[in-house]
């Protein structure tokens, strides 16, 4: 093998704003506002309120921003933990390919370290788009080095390891460290480092993103102190190799002409709050309903004899009954039996109200998932056919290959921008949520990207802009 540890941490010290390519950044800039949103969205959950508890009682130094709270501040490390947990509540955030959530885990951690050191030293806009796109760019490497990791994964939630290190590498470039600390950063979050899938569909999920930017803040900050770990952490079978069977490191390209993940391969934007699998589902279910419905546009429940959906083999998004948010977010009979009888689905889908519907619970009887040989568990190529047979005997089936919101077909600049503003307004005013898109919008050119945390604190934007926005 090639020494990979120290090849990545030369890359994350020697990377700089000069390598972004235009893509690159545009392609990011949706990625952060899409996560300021469902991450204010988010503060509104019930996983939200019990982290924000625990954490406050570690309150005493307060320094950062907690998104959407005038009233009380954290330590930059809680901060980063309850923001990180508010971006995944509802599973609402971005996905990429191989499977990873990769903007939750690195953006908390740079915005709260960012606003506590503030007095210190100023980041501007193009600090922390470099910084975070080292923390992305390194979880996209990290997801290479084994191919089980390429399909939607079995073992191990994947933002909860690569997440981790993504962070500590996106820390570790935001405080300049050196090679030789970014290397130990890398070493110190592979401890931190793991989530078993098991708690996929539980409210303790959002905690693997809320723990992914916490730990590697604290892995990045612990080096920069000067603790040390494994010097190979990411070339040994023990180090990072430890979570896949097939680990096989790969050096990064050469900073001469650098080459970013994310400039080849977009994410994908949720339209709903639910596993990104149901997004394919949800699609397919509504065209089926448009043969379906009568001419009060209302579902004909009764004539219905049998729902069909092919899905590929996911185990955990099998869930006949879902019986609570959680489960109904990682359900696929939920969302063919959802986008049939309302012909879409939103953030209200999900309410205890709507899950426990007697018309739900009567397609969901009807509903059988197969899964073709073909229909792969990856992001890339799987697809959903949605059969629904009328006891006329009548079958009308369509099929989603691409659904809107997937790198393939990603969301209009104006959508992503109204899903923004409509998931901040429920936290922040208006102008707090404006203030937020006209600074995303024009991050290369901000001189402080503390401006970002007044309007996430729902500071009103006037003022602000005044005192801080140079653009
Ligand atoms: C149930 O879902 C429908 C359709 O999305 C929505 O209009 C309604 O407000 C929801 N009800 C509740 C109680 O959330
Ligand atoms: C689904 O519908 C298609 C097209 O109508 C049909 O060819 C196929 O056999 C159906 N499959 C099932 C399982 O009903
Ligand atoms: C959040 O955004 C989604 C997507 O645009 C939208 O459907 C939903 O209504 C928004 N949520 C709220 C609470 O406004």
């Amino acid at each position: 093998f090639p020494p990979v540890t120290e090849n990545f941490a030369g890359v994350i010290h020697g990377l700089n704003a000069s390598h972004l390519t235009d893509l690159v950044i545009q392609r990011s800039k949706r990625m952060i506002l899409d996560t300021l949103g469902v991450g204010l969205l988010g503060t509104s959950t019930e996983v939200f309120h019990k982290v924000i508890q625990y954490s406050k009682t570690y309150s005493s130094d307060a320094s950062s921003t907690v998104w959407g709270h005038l009233d009380f501040r954290l330590p930059p490390l809680y901060a980063a933990f309850v923001n990180g947990v508010a971006v995944h509540s509802m599973d609402f955030d971005d996905t990429w390919h191989p499977a990873t959530h990769p903007s939750g885990a690195v953006l908390p951690a740079l915005i709260a370290l960012s606003e506590a050191l503030t007095q210190k030293q100023k980041f501007s806009g193009p600090d922390l788009l470099l910084a975070f796109n080292v923390g992305i760019e390194v979880q996209g490497r990290l997801m290479r080095f084994s191919s089980e990791a390429s399909n939607i994964p079995k073992r191990f939630h994947p933002p909860a390891i690569v997440g981790t290190m993504g962070s500590a590498a996106a820390v570790a470039k935001l405080l300049a460290l050196d090679p030789f600390k970014c290397k130990e950063a890398l070493a110190v979050a592979a401890s931190y480092a793991g989530a078993p899938m098991a708690n996929v569909a539980t409210p303790t999920k959002p905690l693997h993103i809320g723990n992914a930017a916490k730990h590697g803040l604290e892995a990045a900050c612990l080096a920069s102190l000067g603790l040390q770990g494994n010097k190979q952490i990411l070339d040994m079978e023990s180090g990072l190799g430890a979570f896949y069977t097939d680990y096989a490191p790969q050096v990064l390209p050469t900073l001469k002409s650098y080459s970013w993940l994310l400039d080849q391969q977009d994410v994908a934007i949720k339209r709903f709050p639910a596993h990104l699998g149901t997004h394919w589902v949800a699609d397919a279910a509504s065209s089926v309903r448009k043969h379906l419905v009568k001419g009060d546009n209302s579902l004909p429940i009764n004539g219905i004899e049998k729902i069909v959906a092919k899905v590929p083999d996911v185990g955990y998004m099998n869930r006949p009954f879902p019986n609570s948010e959680h489960e109904a977010r990682h359900s696929f009979q939920f969302a063919v039996c959802t986008a049939l009888l309302d012909g879409s689905i939103s953030v209200q889908s999900f309410s205890d109200q709507n899950i426990s519907r007697p018309q739900l619970r009567e397609l969901l009887k009807k509903t059988q998932l197969e899964h073709p040989p073909d229909n792969k568990p990856s992001f890339e190529i799987l697809y959903c056919e949605v059969n629904v047979t009328l006891q006329d005997g009548n079958v009308f089936s369509e099929r989603c290959d691409t659904f809107y919101g997937h790198w393939r077909k990603p969301l209009s600049a104006e959508d992503l921008k109204k899903k923004f503003h409509s998931n901040a307004s429920q936290v922040l005013s208006a102008e707090a949520a404006e203030g937020i898109m006209e600074t995303v919008d024009n991050l290369e050119k901000v001189e402080d990207c503390s401006v970002l945390n007044a309007f996430l604190k729902g500071t009103q934007s006037a003022k602000v802009l005044e005192k801080i926005c140079s653009f």
